[in-house]
């Protein structure tokens, strides 16, 4: 059965690094026929124009200003990738290390965060569904949303997962990987400004033991039965 885009509105789908969120919101998307916005995306082009700028990761003013003076693009067509900074496809740079090292300090600085988010309510009100990903978004960009998912998988299974995409098998280079990980999950759940923690109503989604397609089915039904239950609001 396909759902009428119109009924599924918003989808946030929020979490740490390495649960596979990205495949799994473009996937959920596509199933509904909703756009998708990748708000990891916006921050790492964000990033890009930050170290493009030069300016030190210390200087939270001359970084902000490098965010705003930057043509940040971020496409929502969950088929097609599109990410530019002043109309330079960068969306392979935005997964490279450099990027990757730079995003958490960047993402921190509230400035940027009041930029990107005013920006990514823009991207979601042209939309009629949308599923939407990040850390933040079903408890500060959009707190009205239809359904809110949070997912979230064991620290060990999220680094062979990565490894797995990367082509990395050396045990010493995964161990980093999840050390990595464990990092950045740390500094995005405890900076001050939208701290990674799931929303009180979000329906919390444990991927340790699923494979991607049964995350996918699962947040369907979620959405199918969210739609049902909100009729009368
Ligand atoms: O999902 P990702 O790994 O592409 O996200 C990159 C970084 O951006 C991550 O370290 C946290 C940050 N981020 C954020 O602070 N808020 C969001 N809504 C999305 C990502």
């Amino acid at each position: 059965m396909t759902v009428e885009p119109g009924f599924i509105g918003q989808i946030t789908l929020d979490g740490p690094s390495g649960t596979g969120k990205s495949s799994v919101a473009r996937d959920v998307a596509r199933r509904l026929a909703a756009a998708y916005l990748d708000t990891g995306a916006m921050y790492r082009a964000a990033t890009v124009a930050v170290l493009d700028a030069g300016v030190s990761l210390d200087d939270k003013i001359a970084v902000a200003r490098a965010v705003s003076q930057a043509a940040i693009r971020v496409g929502t067509n969950a088929r097609r990738e599109l990410v530019t900074v002043d109309g330079v496809d960068v969306r392979e740079r935005i997964r490279g290390a450099e990027v990757t090292r730079a995003v958490s300090p960047v993402s921190a600085v509230p400035a940027v965060r009041r930029l990107l988010v005013a920006r990514q309510r823009e991207l979601v009100r042209e939309a009629e569904a949308v599923v939407v990903e990040g850390r933040d978004i079903g408890t500060v960009v959009l707190p009205e949303a239809t359904l809110k998912i949070y997912l979230t998988a064991a620290p060990e299974v999220r680094a062979q997962r990565r490894a797995g995409q990367l082509g990395v098998t050396d045990p010493d280079k995964i161990a980093a990987l999840a050390a990595d990980l464990r990092r950045r999950d740390e500094y995005d759940s405890r900076r001050a400004d939208s701290p990674l923690r799931p929303a009180e109503d979000a329906v919390v989604v444990d991927s340790t033991d699923l494979d991607k397609n049964a995350v996918v089915a699962r947040i369907v039904d979620l959405a199918r039965s969210a739609v049902g239950v909100g009729e009368g609001r």
